[in-house]
């Protein structure tokens, strides 16, 4: 692969030369473009050195060099940008390029770029920061660390710098997923059953936990057919198919469709078991004074379809939210229903399930391995099922 390697100005700078040459040594062709402060902690002959290309570090060098950041951008297949201060993070979220490393990053919208932030705890936690990292996860940016540990001014916390083999490894990891082409499936969100042309039996899923999915595997380079049922969410990603349905057969039909060209499913919908037997074409009119009797009956179970559509080397991941006996019941629904991974959430925790921001979960595997997370945003706990799923 072409990388370069983009380097920012914060102690951790000294590391670099160190990651260029593990990169040459793995095969790959590097070239290093820094920013005016990066050149305060490591020196241009070192990185001309360990990669054996003149250095790209400023924007206006000569003639030649102002369409620089295009022939690099056409050159390059991966970006690394080590260590990422808060201000080139802040930089790219706002799409300003000032420099040659921040104008290269925006000619490099349409290609994979990983990011290893690096700054004072104190910093990282900031909220803009934070904001600013989940925009750029958003788009697809892969984030490496920043670790724990000691840092420069002296503290201890969070905001090291990934140390070198752990870029690598997240380098050669995205290389094979990219390489696999991965399509996955996910449903999200609730059905609504129509009982006549005004009125249906709904229920109150958001759609957040199916969304939050579909974007960390895409952030793994996977391609995501979604399909949710009603919810005000919207997703942009390049990697991202959504399809819009209403009822739980709408839902079945797109679902039993897409599954035989994935890699996997994770249905994380809310379908309701039950639709009434007959629906109006008209807005039904009241009756009297009796009470009303709704005849329901049974809807498909998709997840349960899909677990017997399932072919050799595809994962079927189906969610449990229950209320009492939870690990007993999410075991049974794992065998029923032929599942690789049954991820349980417990209507007894406080924060988890339906429309709020957080959730709580275990995810039990056929293989046995039972894997809890604590009390985390539904973005947090998507990647620890994604990685848990394809690891
Ligand atoms: N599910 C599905 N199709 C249905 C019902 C459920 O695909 N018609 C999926 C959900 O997306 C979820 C899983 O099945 O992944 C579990 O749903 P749940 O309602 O908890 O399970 P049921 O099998 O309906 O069991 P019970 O109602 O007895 O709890």
């Amino acid at each position: 692969m072409n990388i370069i390697v983009g380097i920012t100005g914060g102690i951790a700078a000294y590391k670099v030369p160190e990651l260029v040459r593990l990169l040459v040594k793995a095969g790959h062709e590097v070239r290093c473009a820094a920013t005016e402060h990066a050149m305060e902690f490591v020196t241009r002959v070192t990185l001309e050195t360990v990669s054996g290309h003149p250095l790209y570090s400023d924007l206006f060098a000569n003639n030649e060099h102002s369409t620089q950041h295009i022939s690099l951008k056409d050159w390059g297949d991966l970006l690394i940008v080590a260590p990422a201060t808060a201000n080139i993070i802040g930089k790219v979220a706002n799409g300003i390029a000032d420099d040659a490393l921040s104008t290269l990053l925006l000619a490099f919208s349409q290609k994979p770029v990983i990011m290893a932030p690096a700054m004072n705890s104190l910093m990282w936690a900031h909220p803009a920061v934070q904001r600013n990292i989940e925009t750029l996860r958003g788009w697809g940016i892969r984030m490496v660390g920043p670790e724990k540990g000691e840092l420069a001014c002296g503290t201890d916390g969070i905001g090291r710098m990934s140390e070198p083999e752990a870029i690598v490894a997240e380098v050669e990891g995205g290389e094979r997923k990219a390489a696999s082409g991965e399509r996955w499936l996910v449903t999200a969100g609730p059905t609504y059953e129509r009982i006549d042309s005004v009125r249906f039996i709904g229920n109150y899923s958001s759609g957040k936990m199916g969304f939050a999915l579909a974007q960390a595997l895409a952030e793994t380079g996977a391609d995501v057919e979604l399909v949710t049922g009603p919810t005000h969410l919207n997703i942009s990603h390049p990697h991202i198919h959504v399809v819009r349905v209403e009822s739980a057969r709408e839902m079945y039909a797109a679902a039993t469709k897409a599954f035989p060209q994935c890699k996997g499913a994770i249905l994380s919908a809310a379908v309701a078991d039950y639709r009434p037997a007959e629906c109006a074409d008209h807005k039904l009119k009241k009756q009297g004074d009796e009470g009303m009797t709704l005849q329901l009956v049974q809807n498909p179970d998709i997840l349960a379809t899909l677990g017997g559509m399932k072919q050799e080397g595809q994962t079927l991941v189906g969610f449990a939210l229950e209320t009492d006996h939870e690990l007993e019941n999410a075991q049974g629904k794992l065998q029923r229903k032929h599942l690789d991974y049954i991820v349980m959430n417990s209507l007894r925790d406080k924060g988890a399930g339906f429309g709020v921001d957080t959730n709580k979960v275990t995810i039990l595997g056929t293989d046995g391995s039972r894997t809890e997370s604590p009390l985390m945003s539904k973005k947090e706990v998507a990647r620890l099922i994604v990685n848990t799923i394809t690891s």
